[in-house]
């Protein structure tokens, strides 16, 4: 049988994130009222962190424990990985020695040689490319909160980094519109973002008429994990680019902010907008945890 792995947001079709999202919503009433769950009895996660991370390892390590398995924590730092064994090797032998794989890396690449030498499905827990577990609970979320996502418009503003480009996949497989707005020089790398022909996606110079008529207004940090050395000049050039309310007022009126978090008051948004009352962004990290569940579930067992 093929392994499912899932490596970009488009690895799964649109009726496969419909039973995520389905799953996630019953396995999040289960975990509300204490019934315990445990479909993944004696299966075992190992997560791969080469980057920082609080909520994904968090919520894989509680998700995995709470669905009846364990997870075990691996990092470039105290590991054979750091020190130059060849990513197919490390994947020969870590997936002999456990159930699924979840990878937080740098280029997508390497997360792709490790799933073909992997004998168990591989997560990806963020690249530079993408970070389609973000993108997941994102877009469950914004069901819970409002219904579908179909045909809604989603503002992206400032950097066009891992989190945008996975909004875009997304977009084009729920059928959906993203705004993008960048700074020149930081605007989306088509082709570094797998998005030939895609048709869901408009950029804007100006991130207020990006923002107008949004249905969420999204950003991220205007410097990711790897690219600290441009930290300085991408300050300078990010600061149009900030999430203020006036950007907000831009938007529809029930218009949600989101942002994957960790956040930057004074940066990319204000703390007015973060911490006021059109932004979901707790709601949406806790979601994380739910909708890992249901995916780790739907790679190890499937539709159940
Ligand atoms: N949003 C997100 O992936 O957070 P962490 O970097 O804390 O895992
Ligand atoms: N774009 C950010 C997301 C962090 C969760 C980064 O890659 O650092």
């Amino acid at each position: 049988m093929k392994i499912k792995h899932f490596l970009q947001f488009n690895d799964l079709n649109r009726s496969e994130l419909e039973i995520i999202f389905d799953r996630a919503k019953w396995i999040k009433a289960k975990f509300k009222s204490y019934e315990k769950h445990w479909p993944l009895e004696d299966r075992t996660l190992v997560m791969i962190f080469e980057k920082a991370s609080t909520r994904t390892r968090l919520s894989f390590e509680s998700g995995m424990q709470q669905l009846g398995g364990a997870a075990i924590y691996l990092n470039t730092r105290d590991s054979q990985l750091g020190r130059g064994e060849p990513v197919e090797d490390a994947a020969q032998v870590i997936s002999r020695m456990c159930d699924i794989v979840m990878i937080r890396t740098f280029e997508q690449e390497i997360i792709e040689r490790f799933a073909e030498n992997s004998r168990v499905p591989v997560i990806n827990g963020l690249t530079n490319e993408y970070h389609p577990c973000q993108i997941l609970a994102d877009i469950f979320t914004y069901i819970e909160q409002r219904g579908s996502i179909q045909g809604k418009t989603v503002a992206w503003i400032g950097d066009s980094n891992n989190v945008c480009n996975t909004w875009l996949q997304a977009a084009e497989l729920l059928d959906f519109n993203v705004h993008v707005s960048t700074p020149k020089g930081y605007e989306v790398e088509v082709e570094r973002a797998g998005l030939y022909g895609a048709d869901h996606f408009e950029e804007f110079e100006d991130p207020m008429e990006a923002a107008r008529d949004a249905d969420i207004v999204t950003t991220d940090v205007w410097t990711s994990m790897g690219f600290e050395s441009e930290k300085k000049v991408r300050i300078k050039d990010f600061a149009d680019w900030q999430v203020d309310k006036d950007m907000i007022k831009q938007a529809n009126k029930d218009a949600l902010f989101m942002h994957c978090l960790p956040a930057h008051r004074g940066e990319e948004v204000t703390a007015e907008v973060i911490d006021g009352p059109q932004s979901i962004v707790w709601e949406e990290a806790e979601n994380r945890l739910h909708v890992q569940k249901a995916l780790l579930e739907y790679l190890l067992i499937g539709n159940k």
